[in-house]
């Protein structure tokens, strides 16, 4: 894998902005996988920017995106359906038949995962993928223990992810319990990857996935095995690499 060490949140955000923009130019059909939570917020705010600076247009681009909570409606405001209108799909031009979010409210689980496996492979698979990365090393909400093979389906949340997510649900008690999301068969199937961190809150995480041994334990060190897979870390997230 490539790291690549930006000096701050606002550096990070703008170098995997770069990295979209040329995606999008050299490919305007590109089949993108997204990322919600605090991280990507000001790499959607740059793609906006592009965009309204007719740099990028989104006419052809497809999403999927990485989650969404279990038993949260789409039109919740703190489903993650709301978070990607907010912070992009309503500021551009994508068409909303390319976009897809897996539904948290289904009463049939099973088939709406099935429904989103085969759509990605419908699309001809995920050009380049944005994730982040749990301070217990989750990619999308695959937590430790979670199969290397696995594919989308419904998960239980670990309590530190609750935790960490229970300042958008005004208390623990309120915070989601699962959630549906890709698995990590279905990472490791895009072309290509670039995991965004920032913050020294998570530089332990970053420095078991990227320097630890490739274990079920650390979802996101099975990356070290990604033939195209970049790190963009902000200074305080790199802090506890061995170089
Ligand atoms: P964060 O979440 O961007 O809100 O830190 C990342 C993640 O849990 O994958």
């Amino acid at each position: 894998m490539k790291i690549v060490i930006a000096k701050n949140y606002r550096n990070m955000s703008r170098l995997a902005a770069d990295q979209v923009i040329e995606q999008i130019k050299t490919k305007p059909s590109s089949v993108l996988g997204l990322p919600t939570g605090h991280t990507p917020v000001e790499l959607y705010h740059d793609l906006v920017l592009a965009y309204q600076q007719e740099i990028i247009r989104f006419k052809k681009i497809v999403t999927f995106n990485l989650d969404e909570y279990a038993g949260l409606e789409s039109d919740d405001k703190r489903s993650y359906h709301t978070y990607m209108k907010t912070n992009l799909f309503n500021k551009i031009d994508i068409q909303s038949k390319n976009i897809h979010i897996l539904d948290g409210a289904t009463k049939n689980i099973k088939r709406e995962c099935v429904r989103f496996e085969s759509e990605i492979s419908r699309a001809g698979g995920i050009d380049l993928l944005i994730l982040g990365i749990g301070m217990d090393d989750h990619i999308g909400f695959n937590e430790p223990g979670s199969d290397f093979k696995s594919r989308t389906r419904l998960v239980k949340l670990a309590e530190t992810t609750r935790e960490a997510n229970s300042k958008y649900f005004g208390s623990l008690k309120r915070t989601p319990t699962a959630a549906l999301t890709v698995g990590i068969g279905t990472i490791m199937g895009a072309k290509k990857i670039i995991l965004l961190a920032d913050g020294k809150k998570k530089a332990e995480a970053i420095a078991r996935a990227v320097n630890g041994k490739i274990d079920k334990a650390v979802p996101a060190s099975i990356l070290q095995k990604h033939p195209d897979c970049t790190f963009i870390l902000d200074k305080g997230a790199a802090a506890k690499l061995k170089s």
